[in-house]
């Protein structure tokens, strides 16, 4: 009798704490990252200017509640604001804007210089020919002039150069460095582009953003970039890391030196575009991605192997995403002494970019927030860490 008494408690208390671990919490239970993180450094979320137009009171008051800054998806790049030669577009940026200021947000500008989503004729005159040096040249200085001047005294910080630099530490042959004239020009746009930033942006800090900056030799161009700028006295503030990252890539100490690397330059490092790739064959995500969005990937017969988890994350995926947050969130919070900000690529798993690249029409849960709003397990993995680590 006794034995069979101890044997349902022992039950009873197991099925009780299995149930707790996967009973929904309430969103009162559910603490607010940013305030988790308030003395070590932003959490921040890149947004749609549509994600903060009012007409999602729930899916607001979930960002208010967990992010202090946030980042334009598209709202703020060459594309957006300048589409074509005689058209400015205002209004969703403003809109953007608008919101993070109102609610004391830091907000992110981004980015004012990069090879994509940048009209073909801000490098070709109207008969579609190359424009000369000084025509390139005037370009950027009127773009960055007009729209640092729009924004002046609402947004904090610029990401001034978005992925300038090739995976081997030179330049990147494409966009602005292609029209110049190829990759010896690269440090003249760079400082070209930093010391009008500076002149029509004075009062906003001013980053270099940048990929794969965890690979060594991606590292050294970067550092490059810092030490030119500095050496030049043209003002650089801060270097942002993206983390479109994978459960396997890059490795840890990998993105420990980038870290350390950067911050000994006496510039802020901020880890942007947070995302964990979930899904098969994504583990050079930015490479393989020209590889896998070729139609032949897109048939039937890859289809399970591609998209696995169309109908939920097996629970051995969801501890291995929690486990991956976790491990990277230890490195960021004890590297808090110069990092000044985290960003996610995205709010929620539905509006990840990572559903369609490398490949198209995937289920894909890369962030901390499922598609019903719900916390991942990782959510509570990384709110976890600076209670457990004072
Ligand atoms: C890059 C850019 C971002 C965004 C992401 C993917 O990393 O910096 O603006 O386009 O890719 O969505």
């Amino acid at each position: 009798m006794k034995a069979f008494n101890r044997i349902g408690i022992v039950l009873a208390a197991l099925i009780a704490l299995i149930s707790c671990a996967s009973a929904p919490k309430e969103p009162a239970e559910i603490p607010g990252l940013k305030d988790v993180y308030k003395d070590a450094f932003k959490i921040g979320a890149a947004v749609s200017s549509f994600e903060v137009s009012g007409r999602n009171p729930e899916y607001e008051a979930l960002i208010l509640k967990h992010f202090n800054s946030l980042t334009p998806g598209n709202e703020l790049k060459p594309e957006s604001l300048h589409p074509r030669p005689d058209v400015w577009n205002w209004e969703r940026a403003d809109r953007y804007v608008d919101f993070a200021k109102e609610h004391g947000m830091f907000t992110m500008g981004h980015t004012l210089c990069w090879h994509n989503q940048t009209p073909e004729f801000f490098w070709n005159d109207e008969k579609g020919n190359p424009k000369s040096h000084d025509e390139l040249v005037e370009t950027l200085r009127s773009y960055i002039e007009t729209v640092c001047t729009h924004f002046k005294g609402r947004v904090d910080a610029w990401d001034v150069i978005n992925e300038i630099v090739s995976e081997q530490g030179g330049y990147r042959d494409k966009g602005w460095v292609h029209a110049f004239g190829g990759e010896e020009y690269g440090d003249e746009i760079v400082k070209t582009v930093f010391r009008f930033a500076e002149q029509y942006a004075p009062d906003t800090e001013l980053y270099y953003n940048e990929f794969n900056v965890w690979r060594p030799s991606k590292l050294e161009g970067v550092l490059h970039i810092v030490k030119m700028l500095k050496e030049e006295g043209i003002r650089i503030d801060g270097v942002g890391i993206q983390a479109h990252w994978g459960l396997n890539y890059p490795k840890n100490q990998y993105v420990v030196d980038a870290i350390e690397k950067i911050a000994a330059l006496g510039v802020k490092v901020m880890i942007t575009e947070i995302d964990i790739d979930v899904l098969p064959l994504t583990r050079e995500g930015q490479v393989i991605g020209q590889v896998m969005s070729d139609p032949q990937f897109q048939l039937e017969e890859f289809k399970e192997y591609l998209d696995p988890y169309r109908d939920g994350l097996p629970p051995e995926v969801e501890k291995q995403l929690a486990d991956r947050y976790e491990e990277l969130f230890k490195i960021f919070y004890d590297h808090r002494d110069v990092i000044d900000r985290v960003t996610f690529w995205g709010v929620q798993d539905g509006g990840s970019w990572k559903n369609g690249y490398p490949v198209p029409g995937r289920t894909n849960y890369p962030l901390l927030f499922r598609r019903d709003l719900t916390p991942h397990d990782a959510f509570f993995r990384v709110a976890a860490i600076p209670k457990n680590k004072k």
